[in-house]
């Protein structure tokens, strides 16, 4: 049996450069991993089993189910595998939780099933569940380009404590972007907000947050709210719904919120 944890992330800046001739966008963004978890218990059984914290998402759409078929169909290996999901990253909140799940899956079968995968083969595997999948095989900070799976990991950055604060609304990745202006977008050089980063003096920004306010207005009076509280930074992260805050400030929130304090990974 395995436990594995599936860490959250956070865009510390998301460009986005272009839009492509296959319908994705060209983006540029600073990823890193947070210490908010997910956690994914896999045993090889005779049967598949499939089970989660939340049993909505006990179907073949959920992008674990989908690492599973790809797995199987890609190494020609027969197993059966019991799965049991527990999940704490919120849902439509541009954390990463589907993708890093997708991605422990990937890992831990390619381990219990003694390593039919060199890394390389994992990662096309990653690219084909999904854009962010590829960033979850390794994690940490890395900086993104293609459509987000194009992933070079850089050096720790230091560590920032932060609130993620998430509103109970949450915003489909798809609608986001269908509501982005490219024409709108503050021109900003990725490669050197990255060299800042790696400063410790980088901006924070999301060239997907005007589109998400588009999709889901309720969410400027959100981040105008945070920022009132005297926030150094109040920046979505993905294609929201969820803010990552930093500054010295303790909040307050409706009740209704998801609130946790965390740390970079
Ligand atoms: O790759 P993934 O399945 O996570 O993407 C979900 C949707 O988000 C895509 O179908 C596309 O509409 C949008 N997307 C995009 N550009 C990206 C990543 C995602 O337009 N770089």
């Amino acid at each position: 049996m395995l436990t594995l944890q599936a860490p959250a992330k956070i865009n510390l800046f998301l460009r986005v450069l272009s839009k492509r001739g296959d319908g994705y966008h060209e983006l540029a963004s600073l990823f890193q991993t947070i210490d908010i978890f997910d956690q994914l218990t896999l045993q090889l059984t005779p049967e598949d089993k499939f089970t989660c914290s939340k049993p909505e998402l006990e179907n073949s759409d959920n992008l674990v189910m989908k690492a599973l078929d790809l797995f199987r169909k890609k190494s020609g290996k027969s197993f059966g595998l019991a799965c049991h999901l527990v999940k704490n990253i919120p849902m439509q909140a541009g954390l990463g939780g589907g993708s890093s799940d997708a991605a422990q899956m990937l890992k831990g079968l390619n381990q219990l099933l003694s390593y039919p995968f060199e890394d390389t083969d994992l990662l096309e595997l990653a690219r084909e569940l999904g854009s962010d999948v590829p960033f979850f095989l390794t994690g940490g900070a890395a900086y993104c380009e293609g459509r987000g799976d194009i992933v070079k990991k850089i050096k720790s950055l230091e560590n920032k404590t932060l609130w993620i604060i998430k509103p109970p609304v949450g915003v489909s990745t798809p609608v986001v972007y269908q509501k982005l202006d490219l024409s709108k977008l503050v021109e900003r050089n990725p490669k050197l907000s990255l060299q800042d980063h790696l400063l410790s003096k980088g901006e924070y920004y999301n060239d997907l947050e005007e589109a998400a306010f588009a999709a889901e207005p309720s969410l400027r009076g959100v981040k105008e709210n945070l920022l009132a509280q005297n926030f150094a930074t109040v920046t979505l992260s993905g294609s929201g719904s969820a803010f990552f805050c930093i500054g010295d400030v303790y909040p307050t929130v409706p009740k209704d919120y998801y609130i946790r304090r965390c740390n970079y990974l």
